[in-house]
């Protein structure tokens, strides 16, 4: 496997991962390439399927944010088979996302989650989260789940927003 960035339309980007039930070397090794895509393509976030490994697996690392307004600490975890539980509250989020070079939009997300998942190792792991954490684990657990952060547009913005991008990655192939 390439482990590149898949972007859209992949249809592995469309698709619910499947459960992962083997907590030995070979998650050490997808959660290790997961890190080191993401580093490399500057993320701070990544979902298991966005490089196309087909499981429910995603690493985030907020700490080399740089956002001094919002005094919130960074954090770098990998969770496996994470499941948001409850949700209160809601912001709009201005975010772009790798497997959609150039494009930004601004949706709702909750402002408060929990989340339920399992470490490397299996454990279960219980996460109460607001503000950006919540946002890059919704946006990260809905690609497990096969949903692209596009889908929370209205189908007229959806239309002009995909058009474009479209077009950008035409012209982007074309130049290559
Ligand atoms: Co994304």
């Amino acid at each position: 496997m390439d482990y590149r960035i898949r972007t859209w339309p992949d249809k592995i980007l469309k698709q619910k991962m499947k459960e992962v039930d083997f907590f030995d070397e070979r998650l050490k090794g997808y959660i290790e390439i997961m890190y080191k895509r993401m580093y490399e393509e500057e993320g701070v976030g990544l979902a298991a399927n966005q490089i196309g490994i087909p499981y429910q697996i995603i690493v985030i690392d907020t700490t080399k944010r740089e956002n001094e307004e919002e005094k919130e600490e960074g954090i770098k975890l990998a969770l496996i088979n994470p499941n948001i539980v409850e949700k209160s509250g809601e912001v709009q989020s201005t975010e772009g996302c790798l497997s959609f070079p150039g494009i930004q939009i601004t949706i709702p997300r909750a402002e408060k989650i929990k989340v339920l998942a399992q470490d490397i190792e299996g454990k279960e792991i219980e996460l109460e989260t607001d503000g950006f954490l919540a946002v890059v684990l919704q946006h990260e657990i809905d690609h497990i789940n096969g949903i692209p952060f596009i889908n929370y547009l209205s189908p007229v913005k959806r239309r002009l927003i995909l058009e474009k991008y479209m077009k950008a990655k035409k012209e982007l192939t074309r130049s290559k």
